[in-house]
């Protein structure tokens, strides 16, 4: 096995509906995932001992050994690596980070069967291309949505996600149902909108900023947290207004991480 750069990119949740609980306490979601081009990297080089170290402007607070996803990936496939990891992505905010790290490990080992071990959200982070996924995270299946234009948004509040799904008042809510076929971006931003995230609610009490990043959004055809948050979306028509509200965004509120993005539609972008 030769080195190797891997992208791991920021996922979003543009719908995360709560059906329901298990009996272990694991939540049963239906979410429509899409991965953006803006992402972590990962230099992953095979050796003799394992060994990490981190970069990035998000560097701060990632754990350096066995706890961190990486690490424990590369120990689950069987392999020793040296990594190197640029954390460009915001943890513990509802974008994936440390899944899609560990993702990227399990892509380089070849060995994809150890996610769902690592953690609920891993598995659907194996493949770039927009999904449903169903389950606790383990049901998956191929979504054709049209190119979408986000504005990623982030108030730099750190949100563990199990405390967000013990703050939920309801755990029983409908699902997306059968999802239409969208043939023009109106028509699958005016479904998206109809569409929810059902941890919202609870995290906006947790983080009350999280309301204030949503209305920052509010020009958006569609404004949403992803995930368990904080991290909130919105979907524009083009880039350039994207771009538009993300200077109006970040010159308003300068300790915020704001990051126009667009959705991945085909393979991971070339390493380089
Ligand atoms: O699987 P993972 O360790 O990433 O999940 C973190 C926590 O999020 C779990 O311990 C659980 O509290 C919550 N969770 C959940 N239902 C899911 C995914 C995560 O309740 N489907």
């Amino acid at each position: 096995m030769t080195a190797a750069e891997e992208f791991a990119p920021a996922k979003i949740n543009l719908t995360l509906h709560v059906t329901g609980q298990r009996a272990d306490g694991y939540h049963l979601l239906d979410s429509l995932v899409v991965f953006a081009d803006i992402g972590d990297r990962l230099w992953l080089t095979p050796a003799a001992q394992m060994a990490l170290d981190v970069g990035g402007r998000f560097a701060d607070g990632v754990p350096r050994d066995n706890r961190n996803l990486v690490w424990r990936a590369a120990e689950l496939s069987g392999q020793r690596l040296r990594i190197r990891l640029e954390k460009n992505l915001p943890h513990g905010a509802g974008i994936g980070g440390g899944s899609s790290d560990a993702a990227a490990v399990l892509r380089f080992c070849g060995a994809p069967e150890h996610a769902p071990s690592l953690g609920a959200d891993v598995p659907v982070c194996l493949s770039p291309l927009p999904q449903r996924m169903q389950g606790i995270g383990e049901e998956l299946a191929p979504v054709s949505v049209p190119p979408c234009h986000l504005l990623l948004v982030n108030p730099g509040v750190d949100l563990p996600t199990p405390e967000v799904f013990k703050a939920l008042e309801q755990r029983e809510h409908a699902g997306m149902g059968p999802l239409p076929r969208w043939p023009s971006a109106a028509e699958f931003t005016a479904w998206l909108a109809a569409q929810r995230n059902d941890l919202e609610p609870a995290a906006c009490r947790l983080a009350p900023v999280i309301g204030a990043v949503l209305a920052q959004l509010g020009d958006a055809p569609v404004a949403r947290m992803s995930g368990s948050g904080a991290t909130c979306f919105g979907l524009y028509e083009n880039a350039d207004l994207a771009r538009a509200a993300a200077r109006r965004i970040a010159a308003a509120n300068p300790g915020w991480w704001v990051q126009p993005a667009a959705m991945l539609s085909g393979a991971l972008p070339a390493a380089g």
